[in-house]
């Protein structure tokens, strides 16, 4: 399938591996990349920008094929060496970008000036707006029913997509909520150019996390999440277990009150133990409602395989049959 981000990005098919913390590895980029896709690897997950160019390296060894690397800025703690891990992605030879959690201007000369793609992750059309007015190559648009971070406007996909292809001119990329084929003809008849998707790759052979984690997104459904951290205004959609519940039981005690430090335990530093050593109930973690259409651990190969075998199958029957009955009429 030829999309203007597949031209865009040198990929085969229209499918990406968002940027996930501590799942983002060399291994699952890699595995997208081969399959056709396009994997990235999380740049914050890694501690040091040499140990992102070390990361970086390690993906070259597993593919030759462009891969990017997610570079998130979220409030945190202490601010990472954002200009080191640039180097480390200029250094690196990596093709493509995929920025997150606000205006990424700061960093688009020193990438886009050796010819790399910048793609910022955005969850409205005026933040999308903006990204297309410095100069992003193209965009990813997060709907609210997504794993992570949905921001606080709270559109889902349906009225998101076609709103951002009323008004955008750069590509733009469905994100949150894809899942399969059905999911990637819906995104393009709404004016997406591809999919990017999260918790259906954490749900796969590659993912290099523990398998509670691959299981529990099997196990849930589509009403098994929960949004976090909304008083603080840094909605987070996660998984719920014991200790969202705590943190949501806080919310609702403390109310404008909260801050962040009353939450910190179940959020803060938490992924380690729960992606690495599989122990669930510790903290908070990102999770889409896709999980309710998840059910299965394939490779990331057999997955972007059957997503794009299934979306030809909708498009060349489906719907090609729907027209013809009507033609017939
Ligand atoms: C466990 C997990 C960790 C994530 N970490 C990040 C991150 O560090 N930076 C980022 O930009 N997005 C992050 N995301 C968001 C994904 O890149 C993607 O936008 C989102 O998962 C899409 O929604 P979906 O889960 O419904 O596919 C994370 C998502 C999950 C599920």
């Amino acid at each position: 399938m030829k999309t203007r981000i597949t031209e865009l990005l040198g990929i085969a098919h229209p499918i990406i591996q968002g940027g996930m913390h501590y799942v983002g590895f060399a291994e699952l980029a890699a595995a997208v990349s081969n399959a056709g896709g396009l994997g990235i690897i999380t740049g914050l997950t890694q501690k040091t920008p040499a140990d992102l160019g070390n990361e970086i390296a390690r993906c070259k060894d597993m593919t030759d094929k462009p891969f990017g690397v997610n570079l998130t800025f979220l409030p945190t703690v202490t601010s990472p060496d954002y200009p080191g891990y640039v180097r480390a992605i200029v250094d690196g030879g990596v093709t493509v970008v995929e920025t997150a959690g606000r205006n990424p201007q700061e960093v688009l000369p020193p990438l886009q000036d050796t010819g790399i793609k910048v793609i910022h992750k955005c969850t409205s059309v005026r933040h999308s707006l903006k990204a297309q007015s410095i100069g992003c190559d193209a965009v990813s648009v997060d709907g609210f029913e997504c794993g992570g971070h949905p921001g606080e406007d709270d559109i889902p996909n349906m009225i998101l997509l076609p709103r951002a292809a009323d008004e955008l001119e750069i590509p733009f990329i469905a994100s949150g909520g894809q899942a399969d084929g059905r999911s990637l003809v819906a995104s393009l008849a709404l004016g997406a150019e591809g999919i990017n998707m999260g918790t259906r790759f954490i749900a796969t052979q590659e993912a290099p996390v523990h398998e509670n984690v691959k299981r529990a997104i099997v196990a849930a459904s589509e009403l098994d999440t929960r949004l976090i951290m909304r008083p603080l205004r840094n909605t987070e959609r996660v998984l719920t277990n014991a200790a969202v519940e705590r943190i949501l039981e806080k919310e609702r005690e403390l109310n404008s009150n909260i801050q962040f430090e009353d939450i910190v335990e179940e959020v803060a530093g938490v992924y380690p133990r729960i992606m690495k050593e599989g122990d669930m109930d510790v903290g908070a973690w990102s999770c889409g409602m896709v999980a309710g259409l998840i059910h299965d651990l394939p490779t990331c190969r057999e997955l972007i395989d059957r997503i794009m075998s299934e979306a030809e199958t909708i498009i060349d029957t489906r719907l090609h049959d729907l027209l013809s009955a009507s033609s017939a009429v």
